[in-house]
């Protein structure tokens, strides 16, 4: 039976892109979670926040992260998504998972130059204030990251350790 693969870590470190890499070596399709919720409620992730609340868009993201269970692919999840409910032991029960590692200080790097309006959870930080909230989330987050099958860390790791990686836990 065919089994996802989960890409998993932290906002702005990159799941997406690695995850659209793998799928084009792996010849599987890419599903991003968070743009399969943003088709099916009909607005952003942020006026969903502000809308509905943190509480309900949890519900919605482990409804729908619980919907992927016999999909063939490789899918991108929601920076939060490992953290909510018993999501991560479900990823772990179902498929194969990757967690794309960063120090905060690259994260916060690569979020000071991103989008932020885009990311409620980030809602009016920056600078200081942005790194440290980054610092106290990665910490409290790391323990479900951390439980990924496979970590890695992208300024060491080329795609095809990854596809290795890949190979070596899924016979
Ligand atoms: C979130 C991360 C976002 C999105 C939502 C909440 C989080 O996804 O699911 O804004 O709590 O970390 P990305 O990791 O793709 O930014």
């Amino acid at each position: 039976m065919a089994k996802p693969i989960f890409l998993i870590g932290f906002m702005g470190s990159g799941k997406s892109t690695w995850g659209k890499k793998i799928a084009q070596a792996l010849d599987l399709p890419f599903l991003d979670l968070d743009q399969e919720i943003v088709k099916h409620i009909g607005m952003t992730i942020p006026e969903y926040f502000q809308k509905f609340g943190e509480e309900k868009f949890r519900a919605l993201e482990s409804d729908f992260l619980k919907r992927q269970a016999e999909t063939d692919a490789i899918i991108s999840t929601g920076g939060g998504t490992p953290c909510y409910y018993d999501n991560m032991q479900w990823i772990k029960d179902n498929g194969l998972s990757l967690y794309l590692y960063h120090t905060p200080k690259s994260l916060w790097s690569r979020l000071s130059q991103s989008d932020i309006k885009k990311r409620p959870v980030l809602q009016g930080l920056s600078g200081e204030k942005l790194h440290d909230f980054i610092t106290t989330k990665l910490q409290e987050r790391e323990p479900f990251y951390e439980q990924a099958d496979i970590k890695f860390e992208q300024i060491h790791t080329s795609l095809e350790d990854i596809l290795q990686l890949i190979a070596q836990h899924r016979p």
